[in-house]
This record gives structure tokens, C-alpha cells and sequence, in this order.
């Protein structure tokens, strides 16, 4: 079979190394890929994730079986719609169903119409009225940009001034362009984040193994894209787990299908434990980056017959089989992100180290791996308890150099803080 990959960044890259493990897959193109992901696939750093007509005119001309789409932008855009239209059957949802990511109004109003659990919120259109509304509202407060923003338009406010600075940023300054034209706001909840990565079809949905993601570049400071994951996350009990596919999977799957939007797909539900019960912070319409590089390693069952699975509708009669261990994902990136930061350099790695890393930001530079971006790359490491993966994790990452290496030394830190807590 001949298989087709969109995006280039360390979740791609695990989603590659897991669909090779399948003998049926002779080859497997990913647009555009990177440096790393090009020992793994044949890469056509040409056609950007977000080509959607190039995507589907290449699938075409190079006979793809099947498909996947990994990035937000893509989904949003329709390319699951147009490799479709052009013939090729694919991962992911429709364009139509991606919005539960694409708009944070729209994924708010579904939860308010479904009973299912969130943060209370409002929308709004006008500055003035956000304002206004903010005047009354208890701080921690927080305000997201309606659209997609890179994963950066969610600010937690602790003053009213500083959510009004928000508002006037995202809705008049235009920060994340056209995504702030609307905004929310919303109540500030707390409690351990869990994200769970379920596969579903439009009507059955399963969840993979639970994971804790790190989202900023130290314990405190700036969002970035993630710095490192562990699954499973030792908050999600089977008792919680329970209570989520009750009042959160199945409640969402039914109610993207009652609104004419059935999802197929990885549906990727961001939790908080509150003590009020689960609740969404967010909805996204895809793999997460960095969980999947945790996740994906722990699933026993063969990737390409579950995805496909998704695609036919046939989700309910075909195994998906999760290994009991645990998994540890930790993020080399380039000193300074995530904010301005130095690329271009050189980058070694232990055979052994290769073999379990997923490369996000590098380019190949004749024939010599270079650094190219923020999160330069991620090692996994799976064990059969948290404490042997989170330690394997840092003895790979002793494996791996660059000039400007940075990483966080307390990945698992807070699960392993849990377990023991718990015993
Ligand atoms: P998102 O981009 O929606 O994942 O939000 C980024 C991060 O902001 C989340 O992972 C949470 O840590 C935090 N966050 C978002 N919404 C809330 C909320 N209502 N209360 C507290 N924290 C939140
Ligand atoms: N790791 C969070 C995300 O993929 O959005």
C-alpha cells in the first residue's frame, strides 16, 4: 500500500513510524516532512501542510491508498474534503467536523446544548461588550481567540485590566488576525489536566491510553507547544475514566452527529479533574503534538487497520489493543523558544537514541541533520512503570547534541509526584 502523510513535526513522525510497522506499507510520502521524518518517508518539502490542492493532486498522481492528515490547518481547510472528492480515502475529519477545534464559539455552544461539562462562558463580538461583561466577572478570568492561533490564544487574566488588554489585543489589534474577530470568556477552573486521544468513527468512539502534556518552557513561564508527555496520566483513574466516556465521549460523538457534523477521526478531549467532576477545557480535531509520541507507542493494535477503521465506519468491530506500560516523551528545543532562538546547528545522536526519536524542527543540510526550529525533537521512551520511562527518557536525551540544546529536567515530575502519593 502505498500511504500519504500530511504535516512535518514529531507527531508526524511517530504517526510514520507506527504505520511502517504494518508489512502491507511499501512506501509512505509525507508533505512536506523534515529532515528527520525523511529517514522514515519519502518527504516533498515542496507541498506545505497547508497546499490542500497540491495534496490532493500529488495523492492522485502517485496512486495513495490511503491518507492521513495530521495538523489543524489542513483539517480546517477542507484537505480531508478534498482527498476525498479526489478519490482517496483518509484520516481525519471533514472540514465541517473540524470546527469543534477551528472555532472555541462553536465547541462552546455544542457543550452548552449537550449538558456536557465545561466552564461557564460567553461570546462576544464587540470590544465594548466583552468589557463591560469583564467588569462583573471574578478574576482569574480567562479569554481565548474564537479561531485557530498556534496554540497561543488562551490567556489566563489575574486582573480585569489585564483581561481587557486581552480583549483589545485579540479583538481590535488583531494579535491572531481574523480568529479574534470573536472571543471568549470563561470561568478559570482548576485541577490536574488530563489529555485523552480517542479514535471514533462518527458513531463508537475509543479512547487511547490517558497523557499529561508540559506546557511551558519551565514549570512556570511562557506557553509553548509542549515540552514533554507522559501516559498514562496517573489522575485519570478507571473510576474517572468512566464517568468521562459517560458525560464527555459518547455526549460529544452524538452531538457532532445530531448536528450534521458526524466526526471521524482522532477527536483529542483536553480535561480538567475539578472538583465538580471532568470538564473540557478544549476540543481538538486532531492527534496532539507532542502526546501522540507518548500515546501512539503504547498502542498494541496495528494503526492503519484502526485508522482505516474510522474512515469505513467499522469502528465498533475492530480490536483496539493498548499495552499496559507507560511511556515518557521529552522535548529538545532550541534555547530561547519560545520566543526568538537560534537554528542551523549541527545535530548528533546515539544509534539508540535515533531509534526513538521523533524529529520536529530539522532540516537535512547535505546529508547532515540541522536544526531548524523551535522544538527541534522529542525521544520516547516505554517502559513497563512511569519511573523506568521517565528515567530512560533523560538517559536518551544524554544521547542527543546540539549547540543551544534546551530541555526541561522535570518531565513526569508531577505524575511520578501522584503515583507515589497514591501508594
Ligand atoms: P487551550 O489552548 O484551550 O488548550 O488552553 C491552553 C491552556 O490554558 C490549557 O491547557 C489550560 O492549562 C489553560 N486553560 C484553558 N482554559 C482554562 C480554564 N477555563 N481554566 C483554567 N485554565 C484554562
Ligand atoms: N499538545 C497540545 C496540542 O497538541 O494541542
Amino acid at each position: 500500500m502505498k500511504l500519504l502523510v500530511i504535516g512535518g513535526g514529531g507527531r508526524e513522525h511517530a504517526i510514520v513510524k507506527k504505520l511502517r510497522e504494518n508489512p502491507a506499507v511499501e512506501v509512505i510520502y509525507c508533505l512536506p516532512g523534515n529532515g528527520g521524518i525523511a529517514a522514515d518517508a519519502v518527504c516533498v518539502p515542496e507541498i506545505g501542510a497547508k497546499d490542500i490542492a497540491a495534496q490532493a493532486a500529488f495523492a492522485k498522481a502517485h496512486g495513495i491508498d490511503y491518507a492521513v492528515v495530521a495538523p489543524d490547518d489542513p483539517l480546517a481547510l477542507g484537505a480531508v474534503d478534498a482527498l476525498t472528492a479526489a478519490g482517496v480515502p483518509c484520516f481525519g475529519p471533514d472540514a465541517k467536523a473540524a470546527v469543534i477545534e477551528a472555532s472555541k464559539a462553536f465547541s462552546k455552544e455544542l457543550m452548552h446544548k449537550y449538558n456536557i461539562p465545561t466552564a461557564r462562558y460567553a461570546v462576544f463580538s464587540d470590544p465594548a461588550a466583552a468589557c463591560a461583561y469583564l467588569d462583573d466577572h471574578p478574576v482569574p478570568v480567562v479569554v481565548k481567540a474564537d479561531g485557530l492561533a498556534l496554540g497561543k490564544g488562551v490567556i489566563i487574566a489575574q486582573t480585569r485590566q489585564e483581561a481587557k488588554e486581552a480583549v483589545h489585543a485579540m479583538m481590535e489589534d488583531k494579535v491572531f488576525g481574523a480568529s479574534g474577530n470573536r472571543i471568549v470568556i470563561e470561568e478559570f477552573l482548576t485541577g490536574p489536566e488530563v489529555s485523552v486521544l480517542s479514535f471514533t468513527d462518527g458513531k463508537t468512539v475509543v479512547p487511547m491510553v490517558s497523557s499529561m502534556d508540559h506546557k511551558r518552557a519551565g514549570d512556570t513561564g511562557l506557553n509553548t507547544g509542549g515540552m514533554g508527555t507522559v501516559a498514562p496520566n496517573p489522575f485519570y483513574t478507571p473510576e474517572i475514566a468512566k464517568v468521562c466516556m459517560d458525560t464527555i465521549f459518547l455526549p460529544t460523538i452524538r452531538a457532532m452527529a445530531a448536528e450534521g457534523r458526524p466526526f471521524k477521526g482522532c477527536l483529542y478531549f483536553g480535561l480538567m479533574l475539578t472538583a465538580d467532576g471532568p470538564k473540557v477545557i478544549e476540543y481538538n480535531c486532531r492527534f496532539g503534538d507532542p502526546e501522540t509520541q507518548v500515546v501512539l507507542p503504547l498502542l498494541k493494535s496495528d494503526l492503519l487497520t484502526v485508522m482505516q477503521a474510522t474512515t469505513n465506519g467499522t469502528l465498533a468491530q475492530t480490536p483496539v489493543e493498548l499495552a499496559d506500560g507507560a511511556a515518557c516523551c521529552v522535548i529538545a528545543a532550541s534555547q530561547g523558544y519560545p520566543a526568538a532562538y537560534e537554528k542551523g546547528f549541527p545535530i548528533t545522536m546515539t544509534a539508540e537514541s535515533a531509534a526513538h526519536a521523533y524529529v520536529a524542527g530539522a532540516r537535512l543540510q547535505e546529508g547532515q541533520l540541522v536544526t531548524s526550529g523551535g522544538r527541534v525533537l522529542g525521544v520516547t521512551a516505554v517502559a513497563d512503570t512511569l519511573p523506568e520511562a521517565v528515567k530512560e527518557a533523560y538517559r536518551l536525551m544524554d544521547g542527543v547534541q546540539f549547540e543551544n540544546r534546551f530541555f526541561r529536567r522535570d518531565i513526569g515530575a508531577k505524575a511520578l509526584a501522584a503515583l507515589e502519593g497514591r501508594s
